[in-house]
C-alpha cells in the first residue's frame, strides 16, 4: 500500500468559500477518493489560513478580532466541505500550536543552513494578496494580482536568501519535469527564476496577527512562510513519523498561488535539508461571463447554493467536465443546466430509470440472467473496459510529463458508457421483445442495462460519491467503493443476476433554466466582512435557455445543426493585447461587410505583431460575450490539445468574409 499524501492550499478566512475555493477542494476530492480506489493509503489535507495582515483588517471592518474571525469562517469552510462531500482526512488551522512548532522547525533549519539574515525592506506591499512586488512588476501603481492598490512599506526586516536558489530550482525542475504541471505554467516559473529571483523578506513588524518571529517578537512571521509550512504539520513534521508522510505526492492549487509554491516552498524546503513535493497541479481561474468574481460585482457564486439546486453531485460533476483542468474558465449557469440534462438526466439518470422500470414492469422487479457475451453489448462492454485506463492516463501517470491532471477524459469516458448502454437498449428495442415474447433476449437486454449501471456507478464514485450509491442501492447492490479491486471493477458480467430492485426513483430530474432561483449567483451579504450592496444584481443565468435536449444525447448533429453555425473567414487588421492578460488578443478582424472585434486566447502562443494581415476563422453568429471587459463580436477558432497550439486558416488567401463549408 503506498502512501498518497494530496494538499489543497489553505483558504484565507477572511471570507466564506465561493466557487473558486470549492472547485480546487473537489478536485483535490476527486483525486483522493479515486487514490483510496486503488488502495492508495491516503492523506488529504486541507485547512485554512488564518494568520497576517489581511485577516487583521478583515476583522478590524467587521469590528471583530482576528481569533474570533478565525474561529467562526474556518467552522464555515468545514461546514461547507462537509455539504459538499470532501472526505479531507485533516483539516489544519495555522492558529493551531502544533504548526507553530513546526514552523519554528523549518526556521531554525533555515537559519542553520545560513539562509536568513537581518535587513531593512523597502517596497511596495498588496495587502490583499500579501504580497511583495517590483516597481517593474506592479501595473499603474496597482497590485499586478489584482489590480489593487499597493503601499509603499519601509521597515527592518528579516530576509530569506531567496536569490541563491534559482539554479537549484532549475536543476530540480529539469530533473523531475512532472514537478510543476501543466507545462506552461512550468514554463511561466523557468521564466520568473531566469529573470533573477530577490532575497525574500519573511518578517513584518507592522502586523500583530501571527507568529512572532524566534528571539525578535516585534516581528512576525511573513504569512507565506508560515502557510506554506502547514502542509509539513499536518505530515507530523518535526515529530517522528513524519517521513512516512512527507513528501507529498500532490499539492493542487490555483494558477494564482503558482510562485509561491513552485519557487518559494521548494527554497524553503531545500534549504532546510526537507525533500520537495512530487507534483504541483494547477488549475486555471474560473470567472464569471469573463470577468473576475467580486463582492463589488455582485458575481460571487456560493457553492452551497448551486449544490442546494442541483444537488452537489452535479455540481462536482459540472465542474470537473466542464473545463479541461488547467486551463481558465467561466462560470454559467445556463451551460451547468444544459450539462445537468445531456449527461445526467437524460444520460445516466434515463438509464437508470428505463432499466429498473422495464426489470419491475417485464420481470416483477427481479434483474434476470442474461448472456454477458451477448454480442449487441460489444460496444457497451468495451466502453467500461476502457474506464479504468482513462483513470490511469488521466488522473496518474507522472510520465506524460506537463501534461497535469484530466479529470474530463475519465469522465469522458463515463458519458460513452452510458451513451454505448442507451443505444443498445433502443437498438435492441426490449418493448418489443415483450411484446413478441422473445423472453431470452430480453433477459440479456435487461441483464446488460443493469450490468452497465453496476459499472457506471463504481466508477462514477470519486466525482459522484453520493449518486454512484444512489445507482448501486437502485439495482440492488451495496458500494464499497474501498473494497473492490478498481480495475477489475470493470470486467463485464459480475452483476449478481436474480438481485430484486427497489421501486424506481428519479436521481437527476431535468432542470430547467427558467426555475433557476436569481440568488444563485449571488453570495449572502451578512457573511462579507467588507460591507456589500450587490445582493440585488441579477444573476448570471440572464442569457437565453439552451435548446432543450428531449433526446438522448448521441454524437451525431444534422446538418441542418452545422449550417447554424456561420463561420467565416476574416483578415485582421489590428491587433493588440488585452490590459493584464498574458493570453488574451484584441483583434479586428475584416470580414467583408464589417470590421469584427474578436477576442482571442491566443496571446501565449502569438504576439499582436504575428497576427496583422493574417487570414484567420471565425464564428461570426456567436452571442457577444464580454472577456476581462472587452467585448468579442464572435470567437476564432484555433487547435490544442490543452492549449492553443496552432490557429485555423484557408490554405490560400480568399475573400474577407468567405463562408466555411
Ligand atoms: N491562503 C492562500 C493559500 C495558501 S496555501 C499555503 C490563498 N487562499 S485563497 O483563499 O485566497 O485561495 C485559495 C485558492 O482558491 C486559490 O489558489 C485557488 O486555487 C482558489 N481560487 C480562488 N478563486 C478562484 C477562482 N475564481 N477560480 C478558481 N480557483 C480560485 O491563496
Amino acid at each position: 500500500m503506498s502512501s498518497f499524501y494530496i494538499t489543497t492550499p489553505i483558504y484565507y478566512v477572511n471570507d466564506v468559500p465561493h466557487i473558486g475555493h470549492a472547485y480546487t477542494t473537489i478536485a483535490a476530492d476527486v483525486m483522493a477518493r479515486y487514490r483510496r480506489m486503488r488502495g492508495d493509503d491516503v492523506t488529504f489535507l486541507t485547512g485554512t489560513d488564518e494568520h497576517g495582515q489581511k485577516i487583521e483588517k478583515a476583522a478590524e471592518a467587521k469590528g471583530t478580532t482576528p481569533k474570533e474571525l478565525a474561529d467562526r469562517l474556518s467552522a464555515g469552510f468545514r461546514q461547507v466541505w462537509e455539504k459538499l462531500e470532501i472526505s479531507n482526512d485533516d483539516f489544519i488551522r495555522t492558529t493551531e500550536p502544533r504548526h507553530k512548532a513546526a514552523v519554528y522547525e523549518v526556521f531554525r533549519r533555515m537559519q542553520a543552513a545560513g539562509d536568513i539574515y537581518l535587513g531593512e525592506y523597502e517596497g511596495l506591499y498588496c495587502v490583499p494578496c500579501e504580497s511583495f512586488w517590483t516597481e517593474t512588476q506592479v501595473v499603474d501603481g496597482n497590485c499586478p494580482d489584482c489590480g489593487r492598490g499597493v503601499d509603499t512599506v519601509t521597515e527592518a526586516s528579516w530576509f530569506f536568501r531567496l536569490s541563491a536558489f534559482g539554479d537549484r530550482l532549475l536543476a530540480h525542475m529539469d530533473a523531475h519535469p512532472e514537478f510543476i504541471s501543466p507545462k506552461s505554467r512550468a514554463n511561466e516559473v523557468r521564466q520568473f527564476i531566469h529573470m533573477g529571483l530577490r532575497d525574500l523578506s519573511i518578517s513584518r513588524t507592522g502586523v500583530k496577527w501571527g507568529i512572532p518571529m524566534p528571539d525578535d517578537p516585534e516581528h512576525v512571521m511573513y504569512v507565506w512562510l508560515d502557510a506554506l509550512v502547514n502542509y509539513l504539520t499536518a505530515a507530523g513534521f518535526p515529530n517522528p513519523g513524519y517521513e512516512t508522510r512527507w513528501p507529498a505526492q500532490v499539492h493542487v492549487i490555483g494558477k494564482d498561488i503558482l510562485r509561491f509554491h513552485a519557487i518559494y516552498w521548494p527554497a524553503f524546503l531545500i534549504s532546510a535539508g526537507l525533500p520537495l513535493p512530487e507534483r504541483i497541479v494547477s488549475h486555471g481561474w474560473w470567472t464569471i461571463d469573463g470577468e473576475k468574481m467580486s463582492k463589488s460585482k455582485g458575481n460571487v457564486i456560493d457553492p452551497v447554493a448551486v449544490a442546494e439546486h442541483f444537488g452537489t453531485d452535479a455540481m462536482r460533476y459540472f465542474l470537473l467536465r466542464e473545463v479541461p483542468f488547467g486551463n481558465d474558465g467561466d462560470f454559467s449557469i445556463a451551460r451547468m443546466v444544459e450539462m445537468y440534462n445531456a449527461d445526467l438526466a437524460n444520460g445516466i439518470g434515463n438509464l437508470l430509470s428505463r432499466t429498473v422500470s422495464m426489470v419491475h414492469k417485464y420481470r416483477g422487479g427481479t434483474v434476470p440472467a442474461g448472456d454477458a457475451a451477448d454480442a449487441a453489448a460489444a460496444p457497451v462492454k468495451e466502453a467500461a473496459a476502457l474506464l479504468p485506463s482513462s483513470f490511469h492516463t488521466g488522473l496518474d501517470d507522472p510520465q506524460r510529463t506537463g501534461r497535469g491532471l484530466k479529470f474530463d477524459e475519465p469522465l469522458e469516458q463515463l458519458r460513452q458508457l452510458v451513451w454505448a448502454a442507451n443505444t443498445f437498449i433502443h437498438d435492441s428495442a426490449p418493448w418489443t421483445l415483450a411484446r413478441e415474447g422473445d423472453d431470452a433476449r430480453l433477459d440479456t437486454v435487461l441483464y446488460n442495462a443493469v450490468e452497465a449501471l453496476r459499472v457506471a456507478a463504481t466508477y462514477f464514485y470519486p466525482v459522484m460519491p453520493e449518486m454512484a450509491g444512489r445507482i448501486s442501492a437502485a439495482i440492488g447492490l451495496t458500494l464499497d467503493p474501498y473494497a473492490i479491486d478498481f480495475d477489475a471493477a470493470a470486467h463485464w458480467g459480475q452483476y449478481p443476476a436474480g438481485t430484486p430492485l427497489p421501486a424506481p426513483e428519479p436521481l437527476f430530474p431535468r432542470q430547467d433554466l427558467k426555475t433557476v432561483p436569481d440568488h444563485l449567483t449571488v453570495k449572502t451579504p451578512q457573511e462579507n466582512p467588507v460591507s456589500d450592496t450587490s445582493a440585488e444584481t441579477p444573476a448570471a443565468q440572464a442569457s437565453d435557455p439552451p435548446a432543450a435536449t428531449e433526446a438522448t444525447r448521441d454524437d451525431y448533429v444534422s446538418i441542418g445543426d452545422f449550417a447554424k453555425i456561420r463561420l467565416q473567414v476574416g483578415t485582421v487588421r489590428e491587433a493588440e493585447r488585452v490590459k493584464k492578460s498574458e493570453k488574451l488578443l484584441k483583434l479586428q478582424v475584416d470580414i467583408g461587410t464589417e470590421v469584427r472585434q474578436i477576442v482571442a486566447g491566443i496571446g501565449r502562443m502569438y504576439t499582436p505583431e504575428e497576427m496583422l494581415e493574417r487570414q484567420v476563422v471565425i464564428i461570426t453568429n456567436l452571442r457577444p460575450a464580454k472577456l476581462m471587459g472587452v467585448e468579442s463580436q464572435g470567437m476564432l477558432l484555433a487547435a490544442g490539445a490543452d492549449e492553443v497550439e496552432a490557429l485555423l486558416a484557408p490554405s490560400g488567401p480568399v475573400t474577407p468574409g468567405a463562408r466555411v463549408r
